[in-house]
């Protein structure tokens, strides 16, 4: 049964990879499976959020009927999308693992093997996060991710600070069982008033619960 926390309130999860062409039947991705963004959102709408859920290609599915699924492909569709859904959304919270850089252009057709070397010149996508950050409204609540292998804290830090977020849910690859792919993980929630919260290794769907219960807590405290 859907508990009424959130009730009448929007969110917007963005979760997967995003996938960059090359050509035809190349790109650029990674391993992010979508697990984590699928728990998310069905832990926000367990707690009566309507919940926008904008992924990018994975083989996850949702179960609940009432959350609604835009797929995406690249950075820049999944960039359309958050726009689009984030104006009238309360609770926000970016997984996506999105490519920091795409192909400068794509080929029309299918790259041939001739050289021995092959250069691809790429260049920057759009930061979602930080759009979303610069833009965030009074009471809009922002939560991102950050997926570290060193130097893990700093580096989240940063982002906290640079995306305008009001949390960061830090992901180390040096942790065992956590990141991508697999279906449990641990991750340590850093909030801009300086609070800390470990999250220990569990299933991908209790973190998300222990997760959103940290963001509602938040919602509600602030100002
Ligand atoms: O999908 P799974 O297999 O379950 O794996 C989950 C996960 C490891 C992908 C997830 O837990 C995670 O850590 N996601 C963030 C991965 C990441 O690439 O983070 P980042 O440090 O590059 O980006 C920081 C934040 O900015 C993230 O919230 C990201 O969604 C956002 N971002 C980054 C770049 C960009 N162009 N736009 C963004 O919105």
């Amino acid at each position: 049964l859907r508990s009424k926390t959130l009730k009448g309130k929007k969110a917007l999860v963005s979760a997967g990879p995003t996938y960059e062409a090359i050509d035809p039947v190349r790109f650029i991705g990674n391993h992010s499976s979508g697990k984590m963004g699928f728990a998310i959102a069905e832990a926000l709408y367990m707690q009566g959020a309507e919940v926008t859920l904008v992924t990018g290609p994975t083989h996850q599915q949702t179960a609940y009927a009432g959350i609604h699924v835009v797929p995406v492909v690249s950075a820049g569709d999944m960039y359309d999308a958050c726009m689009a859904a984030s104006p009238d959304a309360a609770v926000i919270v970016m997984t996506a693992a999105v490519a920091d850089y795409r192909p400068v252009s794509v080929a029309s057709n299918k790259i041939k093997k001739n050289a021995a070397d092959w250069e691809l010149k790429l260049t920057k996508n759009e930061d979602i996060l930080l759009a979303l950050g610069k833009q965030k409204k009074a009471g809009q609540f922002i939560a991102g991710f950050a997926l570290e292998t060193n130097n893990e804290r700093e580096h989240a830090l940063a982002k906290l600070q640079t995306k305008n977020a009001d949390m960061i849910v830090l992901n180390s690859l040096n942790d065992e069982a956590a990141g991508f792919g697999v279906d449990t993980n641990q991750v340590t929630i850093l909030h801009r008033s300086g609070e800390e919260k470990k999250i220990g290794l569990q299933s991908k769907k209790a973190v998300a619960e222990e997760i959103v219960s940290f963001i509602i807590t938040h919602v509600h405290a602030k100002p």
